[in-house]
């Protein structure tokens, strides 16, 4: 597969004036199937624990993103990358709400402008899916970037780790009701 084939998103959904703002030698593009062999995960490994995964298994997530549409726009320059999810809610009118995710800059590359040139892309391909917000979670030592690139802070972040269930345990019976 090569070509626009392997993109995980529509390449036009990307405005020109985001890639016309980065130097010629720089390529801003949706991520790539190959990409899990050009790096993507030991850049994430800036982020958080991103172990390398089977060529299958990069594939086969890689596919499960496209498969849904109009909700994963996943964004590579070189050394950095980022992700913009689109979820759906009930609340404001059916409205669109975009989550950024998992921003990473290559240490070598830090310091260049390419953390907020990915910030202000991900701004551009949600504004462009009709977002009328965009929200994310981020360590303390980060707020000052985010407030660069025009975030302020609101709310507070919760997290609850799920341990794996232990092999033979039978599945939580559904709830009958919400
Ligand atoms: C945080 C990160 C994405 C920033 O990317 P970057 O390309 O180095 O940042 P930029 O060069 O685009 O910085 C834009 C502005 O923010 C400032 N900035 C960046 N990181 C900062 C920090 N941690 N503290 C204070 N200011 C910071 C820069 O000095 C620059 O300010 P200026 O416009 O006045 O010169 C990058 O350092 C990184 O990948 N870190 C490791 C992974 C991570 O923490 N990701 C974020 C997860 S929430």
């Amino acid at each position: 597969m090569s070509g626009a084939d392997d993109l995980l998103f529509d390449p036009s959904l990307i405005p020109a004036s985001c890639s016309e703002s980065l130097g010629s030698d720089l390529e801003l593009r949706p991520l790539r199937a190959s990409d899990g062999d050009r790096g993507h995960l030991e850049l994430l490994t800036v982020l958080t624990v991103a172990p390398k995964l089977s060529s299958q298994s990069y594939a086969d997530t890689f596919n499960h993103l496209r498969s849904c549409p109009n909700t994963y726009f996943t964004i590579v320059i070189i050394v950095s990358c980022g992700s913009i999810i689109i979820e759906r809610k009930f609340v404001r009118s059916s409205g669109l709400v975009g989550h950024i995710e998992d921003i990473a800059v290559s240490k070598s590359m830090q310091g260049r402008k390419l953390g907020l040139k990915i910030i202000n892309t991900l701004e551009e391909v949600g504004r462009g899916q009709g977002v009328y917000k965009i929200i994310l979670d981020c360590s303390k030592e980060n707020i000052p970037f985010y407030e660069k690139c025009g975030f302020k802070h609101k709310e507070y972040e919760m997290v609850r780790y799920i341990e794996a269930a232990p092999s033979g345990s039978s599945k939580p019976s559904s709830p009958a009701k919400l």
